[in-house]
């Protein structure tokens, strides 16, 4: 960061930014489309700041050509966004003829524009009459999900090539099922594990249809990861509160993945809190679903937005690492959560008090690859990275967000530092191209490179924005 040489990145490394279906697109319950658990679960009263719902969104549905030139505009090679089953197939039911059209309508424009499409399946907006039936906890889902991922693939598989199953399965099972944060909103940790092998099923049975069907796609998943580091690496409780926090966030997913078995260490703490929900969960667990979910991936997306310090004792009111982030009564997403809290170590903080740690990232990608990508002939791009701060429209009508600005250029070259040590890395997605509906923060948070003005949908390039673009016309920092 200091150094005032340019530093390059790799000829084939991939800008892009990402975002999801059910937070830019609005048109909620147009051509067809019918709701969602998000849809469901933004009627919840105290669910979402404000009482926000994103029945509108950022009209990403109606502006998608616009939205599109914008991103043309930025110089962005590629483009991360996802598809809503309740629109593809509403109610989990009939394809939608309708709804596929406009993902075959935007791909066409991103193709036009020369931005290459990459698709991702399911970024948490299940059909609210498949929750109705259980859901993720729900075995017979998984075909459902398959369904839907082949109806995409016919109709889009000719012309994307990167093919995402899930967005942060941790996010879509514990965050929801059990720390109740997100839709469904359940609290019940045999919920949250159902829900997680149910998940990962529907990962690998899908990893292994498509592929059946195209040898050539480049198929994967994406991941949310935390950095867990012990408040004092002399203190025996605060090492193993670190265990337990990167075993429930990172290894219990990524051990079925790479290894074919959930961590056995995690599943014994679980045991010991929850022994009724683990019998559930191994008996959800069939014959051949681990050789399913450890189905070969050509991508691994890594999201990362902050670490964790973690301490295994504390004041009784110190927070629970990883609780809930609105005032929405809830429990904390680890099953396994007694004695772990997180622990101040005077990192700047965004808008959501999410620390910035960009060499959290360096060790995280360093990791990842040296412990399961590599050795499994796996690539890995970073496909979510952002932070939400408090941006202010100047008399000028920009956006002068510095402290956005310092966030993507301490990260882009956290990830070059990985590159440099050996990581094979392809790309960077920031999260977000623009401001939308963040999940249980309503549309309190912004995360965009471009504001959006929600009364008049006006957009507005920030000073991070105009930084990005210029670092990809440099292909350097
Ligand atoms: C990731 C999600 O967890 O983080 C995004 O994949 C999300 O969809 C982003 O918007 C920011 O999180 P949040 O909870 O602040 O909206």
């Amino acid at each position: 960061m200091t150094s005032m040489t340019p530093r390059p990145f790799p000829h084939d490394f991939l800008f892009g930014v990402a975002t999801a279906a059910y937070q830019i697109e609005g048109a909620a319950f147009e051509d067809g489309r019918t709701a969602s658990i998000w849809d469901a679960f933004t009627r919840v009263p105290g669910a979402v700041v404000n009482g926000d719902n994103a029945d509108v969104a950022c009209d990403h549905y109606h502006r998608y050509r616009d939205d599109v030139a914008l991103m043309k505009d930025l110089g962005l090679q590629t483009y991360r966004f996802s598809t809503s089953w309740s629109r593809v197939r509403p109610d989990g039911g009939a394809v939608n003829r309708a709804g596929v059209d406009f993902y075959s309508r935007l791909v066409d424009e991103l193709l036009d524009a020369g931005i290459l499409p990459w698709l991702t399946l399911y970024h948490w907006d299940m059909p609210q009459a498949l929750q109705d039936a259980g859901g993720w906890t729900n075995r017979d889902t998984v075909e459902r999900f398959v369904e839907y991922a082949g109806t995409v693939h016919d109709a889009l598989g000719d012309r994307v090539g990167v093919w995402t199953t899930l967005n942060e399965p941790w996010c879509a099972s514990f965050l929801s099922y059990t720390g109740g944060e997100h839709a469904p909103g359940h609290t019940s940790i045999a919920e949250g594990l159902l829900a997680s092998h149910h998940l990962l099923l529907a990962h690998g049975r899908t990893v292994e249809e498509l592929r059946s069907r195209d040898a050539n796609l480049n198929l994967g998943i994406t991941l949310n990861h935390t950095v867990a580091d012990p408040a004092d690496p002399q203190n025996p409780a605060d090492v193993d509160a670190a265990r337990r926090v990167d075993g429930q966030f990172n290894r219990w997913f990524l051990d079925p993945i790479y290894r074919g078995a959930y961590p056995a260490d995690i599943v014994e703490d679980i045991r010991a809190v929850d022994p009724e929900a683990v019998s559930l969960f191994e008996s959800a667990i069939h014959e051949g679903d681990l050789a399913a979910i450890s189905a070969r991936i050509d991508t691994h997306g890594v999201n990362y937005y902050h670490g964790d310090l973690v301490a295994g004792s504390a004041p009784a009111d110190a927070p629970v690492s990883g609780g809930p982030a609105t005032a929405r009564p809830g429990r904390s997403p680890y099953p396994s959560d007694a004695g772990i809290h997180s622990v101040e170590r005077g990192l700047p903080r965004t808008a959501q008090n999410w620390e910035v740690q960009p060499e959290g990232l360096t060790r995280l990608l360093r990791r990842v690859w040296e412990e399961y990508a590599r050795p499994a002939g796996t690539m890995l791009s970073v496909t979510e990275n952002g932070a939400a701060y408090d941006d202010v429209v100047g008399d000028d009508g920009l956006v002068h967000d510095d402290d956005r600005t310092r966030f993507l250029r301490l990260h882009l070259d956290a990830v070059l530092d990985a590159v440099e040590s050996g990581v094979d890395v392809r790309g960077y997605f920031y999260w977000s191209l623009l401001d939308n509906f963040e999940w249980a923060w309503g549309y309190d948070k912004r995360f965009g490179l471009v504001r959006v003005d929600y009364d008049t949908q006006e957009r507005t390039v920030k000073d991070s924005g105009r930084e990005y673009a210029r670092i990809i016309a440099a292909r350097a920092l």
